[in-house]
């Protein structure tokens, strides 16, 4: 099948490459490239097919020629990049998804695949039993309610001739070539592995399930592929059962992995209302051939190898190589882009 993945040159893109090409897929990505030069070169992982640089507010019909089923990943892509604008937010998260699902509908192209994000539970806690797709939503940043509002514009385009399907992925780990440190298990093990010691500024309590970015890719492979019967105007949460942690819970992994650590709980940040509990049973029995793979333990491992080969180079894991708001920061301040976030014309 012809696949086009936008936001391919993010974090969980190249994963995502890699399962469609696995799977023998032809691959086009697109994306504006805010975080093109924030890449490490890793064995495994090759580029797209065809590439198109496009900001996702600008697709035509005519990017979307020889489409056959696109996966949906550009976005501004977590809380903190909600903070730089919510208006941009929504924008880019919601009105250009939209947009773009409108185009791919009159183009013909049926099956759309929503990278959509377990926070919309927000404060759920552990409040009864795990949210399952079925839950109240609460989402509690302008990020989640992007997702929210992109779900529902979704559901209402959705017929016998367009199948969206929305993946609700738990907070991401794990390590690809645009590597991140502003995902709760990599800060971690940033500040362990760089310092010597964990601070966690809340309580520690609250809940939040993980997924590794490689069943990500592999839950959208299954969700692109399944009969529409199956899958068509459905919500999938995407994670483990056994990888809903609370954030102490992460930390003191964390901290049996690197023995000299010293763990932290200041709590002087006070609660974090953002708490969820998820249910991931509907997955793994409905979207066929997927099973969540990736625990906490092995992602770990992963990551801390990732660190002793040496692969921060220069860099200091909380720089703008590695965190998304620095990065779009920089770009800012460097008039890369203008207050929109749109790629400036060379003068
Ligand atoms: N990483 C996570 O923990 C996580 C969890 C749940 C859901 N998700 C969702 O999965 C998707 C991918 O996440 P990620 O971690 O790879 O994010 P990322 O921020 O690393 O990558 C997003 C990509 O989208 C591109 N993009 C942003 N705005 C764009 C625009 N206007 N036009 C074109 N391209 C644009 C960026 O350049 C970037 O390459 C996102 O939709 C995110 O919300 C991620």
């Amino acid at each position: 099948m012809r696949v086009l993945i936008t936001g391919h040159l993010g974090y969980v893109g190249p994963w995502m490459i890699r399962a469609f090409k696995e799977a023998g897929h032809h691959v086009t990505g697109l994306d504006v490239g805010y975080f093109r030069e924030c890449v490490e070169e890793l064995d495994g992982f090759t580029p797209p097919d065809r590439e198109r640089v496009r900001d996702v507010r600008d697709v035509s019909a005519a990017d979307l020629e020889d489409v056959e089923a696109i996966v949906h990943l550009a976005a501004l892509s977590n809380d903190p990049l909600g903070h730089i604008d919510p208006a941009l937010t929504h924008a880019i998260n919601t009105e250009a998804s939209l947009r773009l699902a409108g185009l791919a509908k009159s183009a013909g192209i049926r099956r759309f695949v929503f990278a959509s994000s377990c926070s919309i539970y927000g404060g759920v806690g552990d409040k009864g039993a795990p949210a399952d797709e079925q839950a109240t939503m609460d989402p509690l940043s302008a990020y989640a309610r992007s997702k929210v509002d992109t779900e529902a514009g979704l559901a209402a385009l959705a017929d016998r001739d367009f199948e969206p399907v929305f993946m609700r992925n738990a907070t991401a780990f794990g390590v690809s070539p645009r590597m991140r440190f502003d995902l709760v298990v990599q800060n971690l093990i940033g500040w362990g592995f760089t310092t010597g010691v964990i601070r966690v500024l809340s309580d520690g309590t609250p809940w939040r399930p993980i997924v590794h970015i490689a069943d990500m890719a592999r839950a959208c492979v299954a969700a692109v592929t399944a009969p529409a019967a199956t899958v068509a105007g459905q919500a999938f949460n995407v994670g483990r059962d056994d990888n809903n942690f609370r954030i102490r819970e992460i930390a003191e992994t964390v901290v049996g992995k690197l023995p000299s650590v010293r763990l932290e709980i200041t709590g002087e940040a006070g609660a974090d209302p953002r708490s969820y509990r998820v249910s991931f049973a509907k997955a793994a029995s409905a979207l066929p051939g997927f099973q969540a793979e990736w625990t906490l333990d092995r992602g770990c491992d992963e990551i801390i190898e990732w660190l002793r080969a040496g692969h921060l180079r220069e860099h200091d894991f909380q720089s703008r190589f590695f965190v998304r708001l620095k990065q779009l920061q920089h770009l800012m301040a460097e008039r890369f882009v203008d207050e929109e976030i749109r790629v400036r014309a060379p003068a």
